[in-house]
């Protein structure tokens, strides 16, 4: 791809496509804890309430600008430390000390949160649209999952996506011995999904063997959400692996990336063991994938100048990515309640004398 115009959100940091993203473990957010966290480059903070409920707010307090990381969690609210001013997890101030009868109201963005798969997810938009991506053959299952190491990359998770779907580097990188052709099935807006049509060739004595447990094409699956986050299924008929790929992209443009190990949900005892041994298998196949990939990332500038017929795939993906809104989420926070004082300061003439009195909550 050329130079990015300002249209161009692939592969742009600064264009966040409307969308869930993971945002941290569950586990690492206990009730009445704060968390400050920069997500996909905007400073939040979320906390969990003593009712269990996780919240996300723009970070800095609307009366001075205090993080609000720094603040107390109180039943469903937290209270900034600096002044003491309260907020809802809708983001609404609903106590400030030293103003107890006033209907001044400031108010601070709120985000949707849900938790899934042991993580929580924001979701970068006003109102979720889709649900948390997911294995398109677990849907609607209950499923068993296991968490793997959360990473960093040098690249954007849309370049990482690509590595999935990229059927040349199979065999240069990882040197499988398979052909694939991923056909490409736009399910929405937000999410595309990649389906190998090929079967194995039946070049060698092992190929034969592996072409065993096929009944027809090799099975490997992708599905992409909002050009960040995917899910991976591959393995014979007889048992399918699950991966789900949960990345967002840093304010400089990097991966922040969180592995998901999936399988169906298994009854008692006996179920529980083979999941536990499933989910092990699948960490061990999930990284051998990586492994090869790893010294790609650190070093690749994605300029995709001569795309060749193997490389459809990729197209199709890009493609898809650029049809998805892109919100200016790195813009500053626009706050509701206009700073008294702002707009006399920012006048050249004005000095502290002829300032008029600025108009303040009483
Ligand atoms: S800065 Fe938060 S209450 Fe004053
Ligand atoms: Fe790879």
């Amino acid at each position: 791809m050329n130079s990015p115009t300002d249209n161009q959100t692939f592969n742009r940091a600064e264009k966040i496509i409307e969308g869930w993203y993971w945002a941290l473990r569950s586990s690492e957010l206990k009730r009445g804890r704060t968390a400050p966290l920069n997500f996909l480059g905007r400073e939040l903070v979320v906390y969990r309430g003593e009712d269990g409920r996780v919240v996300a707010l723009d970070a800095y307090c609307p009366h001075m600008g205090a993080h609000l990381a720094e603040g107390k969690v109180e039943g469903d609210s937290i209270r900034c430390l600096f002044h003491y001013w309260k907020y809802s997890p809708e983001g609404r101030c609903t106590e400030i000390p030293c103003l107890p009868f006033t209907d001044f109201v400031p108010r601070i963005r709120p985000w949707p949160v849900t938790e899934q798969y042991g993580l929580i997810w924001i979701w970068a938009g006003a109102t979720p649209r889709q649900p948390i991506p997911f294995a398109p053959e677990l849907a609607g299952q209950r499923c068993d999952y296991r968490l793997g190491r959360s990473f960093v990359k040098a690249c954007h998770p849309n370049v990482m996506m690509i590595n999935a779907i990229d059927a040349q580097h199979f065999n240069s990188v990882h040197h499988l011995p398979v052909h694939l052709n991923l056909e490409p099935e736009v399910v929405n807006e937000n999410c595309i999904i990649f389906r190998n049509a090929t079967r194995i060739p039946p070049s060698s004595w092992l190929t034969r063997l592996l072409g065993r447990f096929y009944q027809d094409a090799l099975t490997y699956t992708l599905s992409y959400w909002f050009g960040s986050t995917g899910s991976v299924t591959i393995g014979p008929d007889f048992l399918h692996f699950h991966i789900i790929f949960a990345l967002r992209p840093s304010a400089d443009g990097r991966s922040e990336g969180q592995t998901i190990f999936l399988t169906r949900h298994r009854d008692g005892l006996i179920g529980k063991l083979v999941n536990r041994a499933l989910l092990m298998l699948t960490r061990a196949m999930s990284a051998y994938f990586a492994k090869g990939d790893t010294l790609i990332f650190k070093t690749i500038r994605f300029n995709f100048r001569t795309p060749i017929k193997a490389d459809l795939p990729i197209i199709r993906f890009i493609q898809h990515v650029e049809r998805q809104p892109a919100l200016p989420w790195g813009l500053p926070v626009e706050t509701t309640v206009p700073c008294p004082l702002t707009a006399h300061v920012d006048q050249p003439e004005a000095s502290p004398q002829s300032m008029p009195e600025p108009e303040v909550a009483r």
